[in-house]
């Protein structure tokens, strides 16, 4: 089969399944372009509990996969490529955390939705790059701990008066991201706004214009009298930013900003998990239920 074959027969199985394909806004073109919904990672999970259909074909990583699971129990929820993990979240296990919490007892636990669902389920609350210091500020404690990104808990720091305690753990795309490269974009490109994404390096969040999670970023450039734009965060971004702004100027600082695992999944893969109803991503319910918790009560968080 050519590729117009299998995005045929893909929406052809995906309607036989009845099933909903999600896309996180890192993954290639040709898989967003496919998808019924693009999206970041918390808001696409929101969208598997919404749904009304019996399976989700999770084009993300791991953890999104686990979200939709904890979110939406009673579906099939796939993840075509099983192998597509997330280093960030691989640098947190429980027992890590526990630790931690010994440490500081009593003091809460914040956590990325960029996490497993056993950390998750160690945590009081989540928390994603759109409503981190809006979780943070809402609770009810001087100090934080914050899992396990070192630079958007080091950016949510700056934002609270709470004493916040860190886990030391990064993404190693947007870490890639060099102030010189920034520099040179902005000296190629001096009108241009720079947006970056709060998983950047806090040397590099110090030069940005705007500072949001990727679906802030297509938020703001909606709004925005500006025509240029430098992109601080995964390159699979600009396929959207780019057709649904014809008229404005994207330009990624490196090519290094590409996300290995979000590049994993190709139209072959979501075909074979149509075909087979595999590979599907379950969470125990024990573990389920806390990180569940957590995830609630950050959606209680009012937002704006
Ligand atoms: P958001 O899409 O939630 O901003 O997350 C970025 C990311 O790195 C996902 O892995
Ligand atoms: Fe994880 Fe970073 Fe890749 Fe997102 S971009 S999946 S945080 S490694």
């Amino acid at each position: 089969m050519n590729q117009q074959e299998i995005k045929a027969e893909i929406r052809r199985l995906a309607q036989e399944r009845n099933a909903l394909l999600l896309a996180h806004n890192y993954q290639r073109d040709e898989i967003q372009e496919i998808a019924d919904i693009t999206g970041d990672s918390l808001g696409l999970s929101m969208e598997a509990a919404r749904t009304d259909k019996d399976v989700i074909v999770f084009c993300g990583v791991h953890f999104m996969a686990e979200s939709a699971a904890i979110l939406a129990p009673e579906k099939i929820v796939l993840l075509p490529r099983p192998d597509a993990g997330c280093p960030m979240a691989d640098m947190v296990t429980p027992e890590g955390l526990r630790q931690l919490k010994a440490r500081h007892p009593g003091v809460p636990v914040v956590t990325y939705v960029n996490s497993s669902a056993a950390v998750k389920a160690e945590s009081d609350i989540c928390c994603t790059s759109a409503n981190a210091i809006k979780v943070v500020n809402s609770l009810d404690a001087a100090e934080v701990i914050l899992v396990p990104d070192r630079n958007l808990g080091r950016y949510i720091a700056g934002h609270t008066d709470k004493v916040c305690h860190f886990w030391e753990g990064y993404c190693p795309t947007h870490e890639r991201l060099q102030v010189a490269d920034v520099e040179r974009a902005k000296k190629d490109y001096p009108e241009a706004v720079f947006m970056a994404h709060p998983e950047c390096h806090p040397d590099i969040l110090a030069m940005a214009d705007h500072i949001c999670s990727t679906s802030g970023m297509y938020d703001y450039v909606r709004t925005s009298a500006d025509r240029q734009f430098i992109v601080g965060t995964e390159a699979g971004i600009l396929y959207r930013l780019r057709r649904e702004n014809p008229d404005r100027e994207f330009i990624l600082p490196t090519s290094r900003l590409i996300c290995p695992n979000m590049k994993l999944t190709s139209l072959e893969d979501v075909l074979h998990s149509l075909q087979t109803l595999s590979p599907e991503i379950t969470v125990p319910a024990d573990v389920r239920e806390k990180a569940r918790t957590a995830l609630d009560r950050m959606l209680a968080v009012p937002r704006d």
